[in-house]
């Protein structure tokens, strides 16, 4: 949850055309200088990931964010929920101080650059959920546990109820983490991350009920599956990567022999329990500048971060897993235009499209947080 802010009409930059845009980026930068740092997630366009100082997955954008030190302004090239863990991380209270209380202004480009998968997670029902869950099992047996896509107040509610946040390149550190403190855990929002580290521990799936928010009575369980249960899974998912399916794997491994399959854990558990490897985007990418050239992949991932490894790999030989498109949306809201906006404002020592998040969330969600980072 972020504090409201005005927002600001959004001009026609547009009309400027994207080689004007690049050259206005350069000289707003420039006038910046180390005030900036612009952060751009991998499933950025590439137009937008040529201006960023630094790129990353989510955890190590998050882990940027914390040990920045001489910027005041942070333009972050990713989505809302990405932002709203910048501001908390880079103005927590040592920082503030180490700063005589002057804040680092977090900047999204694009105030409706959301997440979908986060969005499909609320405060109100996931305090309903842990309401419920306490009729049926004793809370206090319970770690919760909120992927980082998911808004500041559920991270705040796992600080206050003593859980913690993960990203899908510590999940499995943080599940070990969860289980060594309670017996049980409950995970949100994405079911499909939650499932597929916890099956790599052991756990099978009639451990592991969904809880679906839009049910009344225990999240469509009964008493029974609840209390048996090890993992409670919010049925959430990521929209992009719920569309990668297992007969695209099979489609695949017949057309192309010795092709290897490499998948990010939001997929679903048929495509990544046949995969070969599975991981966050940083993974994906290491493994692959890794490989052996003429190393065949079918990658199961948003469509902008695998055609910049198509093009930064002639050498492979590289495919989309789906033959649909699978692309954020909503990441792609972050444009030249915005960008150049955005900078163009700061170098007028105006902040626009500020995300701040509120006093209290801040301080519960930086315990989660400053958890996940101690763990992994
Ligand atoms: P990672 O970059 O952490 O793998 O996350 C992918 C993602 O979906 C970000 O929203
Ligand atoms: Fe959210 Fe999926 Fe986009 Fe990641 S790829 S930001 S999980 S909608």
């Amino acid at each position: 949850m972020s504090v409201a802010l005005e927002p600001i009409p959004f001009p026609p930059y547009r009309e400027l055309g994207n080689e004007a845009l690049h050259e206005r980026i350069k000289v707003a930068k420039q006038a910046l200088g180390k005030s900036l740092l612009i952060l751009g997630h991998h499933y950025q366009q590439d137009d937008v990931i040529e201006h960023a100082d630094l790129n990353g997955d989510s955890y190590q954008l998050s882990k940027l964010a914390a040990d920045s030190v001489d910027c005041r302004s942070i333009v972050f090239c990713g989505v809302h929920f990405m932002a709203e863990t910048a501001d908390i991380l880079a103005n927590r209270p040592e920082k503030l101080r180490s700063r005589d209380g002057q804040r680092v202004s977090v900047i999204l480009p694009d105030m409706s650059a959301g997440c979908s998968m986060a969005d499909m997670a609320g405060i109100r029902q996931v305090e309903a959920a842990w309401k419920q869950l306490g009729e049926v099992i004793d809370t206090t047996d319970i770690t919760p546990v909120t992927y980082i896509n998911s808004a500041a107040s559920l991270k705040a509610f796992c600080g206050r109820h003593g859980g913690i946040v993960c990203t899908s390149s510590n999940a499995k550190a943080v599940l070990e983490w969860a289980f060594a403190q309670r017996k049980r855990v409950f995970f949100f929002p994405d079911q499909h991350l939650g499932r597929n580290t916890s099956l790599k521990m052991g756990i099978t799936n009639s451990q592991m009920p969904v809880w679906n928010p839009h049910e009344d009575e225990l999240g469509g369980n009964t008493k029974q599956t609840i209390q048996d249960s090890r993992v409670i899974l919010w049925k959430g998912h990521c929209s992009v990567h719920q569309m990668f399916q297992a007969e695209h794997v099979a489609t695949f491994r017949k057309k192309y022999p010795g092709i290897k399959i490499l998948v990010h854990p939001e997929c679903p558990q048929e495509v990544n329990d046949i995969a070969d490897i599975s991981g966050s985007t940083s993974k994906i990418i290491e493994t692959v500048r890794k490989a052996p050239a003429g190393t065949k992949w079918a990658i199961g991932t948003e469509l902008h971060l695998v055609n910049r490894l198509k093009k930064e790999h002639p050498e492979q030989e590289i495919h989309f897993l789906s033959p649909l498109v699978c692309m954020c949306a909503t990441m792609y809201r972050i444009d030249l235009a915005h960008l150049c906006w955005c900078l163009e404002n700061l170098v007028q020592g105006h902040v626009v499209n500020q995300i701040v998040v509120r006093e209290d969330i801040a301080n519960w969600s930086l315990i989660a947080l400053e958890r996940m980072l101690t763990v992994s």
